[in-house]
């Protein structure tokens, strides 16, 4: 059985608690740091250990962190993203509302990483329970010296502020979420200068997920060797998968990286519920789904990337073969259309497009020509879109065209959903 390392914790009564988190072996990692550490040593420490972002695009994190200038008078700033608007994923509440101190000792690690006095943690609006947890675990963490102007005596000092989003997913792609810590209306903006050089307030700003965040205290507990070499070598670690849809036992699975789709929801989730499973999204609804033929898929950066799909957030849905796959997809194009922040024509216009589209054929209204127009909207908004909003929107809708056109076919054909 694979030990527990981001929830360790969690089955302890009041493991939200400063002192469960201190009995447990928590905040040593910080001290660690701030006694033995350069900010160079760590970040090189975290490079080492070949940790990549837990938010969606997997990027380096050591990597990400040594972007930020060293030359500059702006004092870099850091930002937790706790927004977690992807359907299917829910690994950033739990760690949140279960223990947020371990996503705050990684937060001070980072912030002595790369020189940020002040961190913004940008929690969903929505995450009442996780906001409530975090504002507690911060006031617990001042009392202790873990934050404040002179952190356990080292002379280093970290404020932290809650900001709480208002609903919009596209809140949660980075350069849209320091628009709106800004005050402004959430839109993504170009890249580059990129955030890690010039962010929020025109200074550098490193952005990083809760779950990224909550691996540095094992990193340096345990050390880089101990990280790499869990799960495959070039994206390794222990990862949080939220397993949902029709599967018997749906929650959230601490496991490898690596582990693939067929092993976590056959022997973890227990099958699908009908017995047959239809397809697998493995990352959140932006990542395009398996039918059941390829789930032997590992679920890493890596390995899904090159199956044409991604790990994304790490959402993995399950589909069985009750489900009208149609169905499934048009809900998930209009959650795209009417998230969609409307900066760009091909995201904005097109969505609303496949949406309509997809509702006729749901509706048993469809054209044969309607596939065609979906392939082509699909693919003006793949290439064209701003952000990756847009991207992820129409690469889910190509792929289900791909893998099951036959179910649309018989949509059209029929004049009817053949499920329902
Ligand atoms: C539309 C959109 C929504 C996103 N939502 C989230 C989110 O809710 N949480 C998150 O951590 N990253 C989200 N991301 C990814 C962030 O832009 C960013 O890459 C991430 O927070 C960086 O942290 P990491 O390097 O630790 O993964 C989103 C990206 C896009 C394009
Ligand atoms: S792709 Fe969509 S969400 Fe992203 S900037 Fe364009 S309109 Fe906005």
């Amino acid at each position: 059985m694979f030990e527990k390392v981001l929830l360790r914790n969690i089955e302890i009564p009041n493991s939200h608690e400063i002192g469960v988190y201190e009995n447990a072996g928590g905040y040593k990692s910080l001290a660690t740091v701030l006694n033995n550490y350069k900010p160079n040593d760590l970040i090189d420490t975290v490079k080492e250990s070949k940790l990549r972002g837990r938010g969606g695009a997997g990027f380096p994190t050591g990597m990400k962190w040594s972007f930020v200038p060293k030359d500059t008078k702006k004092t870099p700033l850091l930002c937790c993203n706790a927004d977690e608007g992807e359907p299917g994923t829910f690994k950033d509440r739990a760690l949140m509302e279960k223990d947020p101190h371990m996503m705050l000792e990684g937060i001070v690690i980072a912030a002595y990483a790369i020189g940020a006095k002040i961190c913004y943690i940008y929690i969903r609006g929505e995450y009442e329970l996780s906001i409530n947890r975090v504002e507690n675990a911060i006031k617990e963490a001042y009392a202790k010296g873990y934050l404040g102007s002179d952190i356990l005596g080292s002379g280093f000092g970290l404020d932290v502020y809650i900001h709480r989003g208002a609903g919009a997913y596209i809140c949660g792609e980075e350069t849209a979420l320091l628009e709106s810590i800004e005050g402004r209306r959430a839109q993504p903006k170009l890249k580059p200068p990129f955030p890690a050089v010039e962010g929020l307030y025109g200074c550098p700003t490193v952005i990083n997920n809760v779950e990224t965040f909550a691996c540095l205290p094992h990193i340096i507990e345990r050390g880089p060797d101990w990280f790499k070499n869990i799960g495959p070598k070039e994206s390794p670690g222990p990862k949080l998968y939220c397993l949902s849809g029709q599967v018997k036992r749906p929650g959230l699975y601490e496991l490898p990286m690596g582990i693939s789709i067929r092993e976590l929801v056959e022997n973890y989730g227990g099958g699908s519920c009908s017995g047959k499973i239809k397809a697998v999204i493995p990352g959140g609804v932006s990542a395009p789904m398996f039918p059941e033929n390829q789930l032997d898929i590992g679920l890493d950066f890596n390995s899904l990337a090159a199956a044409g799909s991604m790990l994304g957030s790490a959402g993995v849905i399950v589909l069985d073969d009750t489900t009208c796959i149609v169905q499934v997809i048009t809900r998930i194009t209009e959650f795209f259309n009417h998230e969609s922040c409307g900066k760009c024509t091909p995201c904005r216009e097109g969505l609303d497009w496949s949406a309509k589209i997809l509702l006729r054929i749901e509706a048993g209204e469809g054209k044969h020509e309607d596939l065609e127009r979906l392939d082509s909207l699909c693919n003006t908004i793949f290439g064209n879109s701003f952000c990756a909003l847009g991207v992820g929107a129409s690469w889910a809708l190509q792929a289900t065209l791909k893998h099951f056109r036959d179910e649309f076919v018989q949509h059209i054909e029929e004049g009817k959903c053949p499920f329902h």
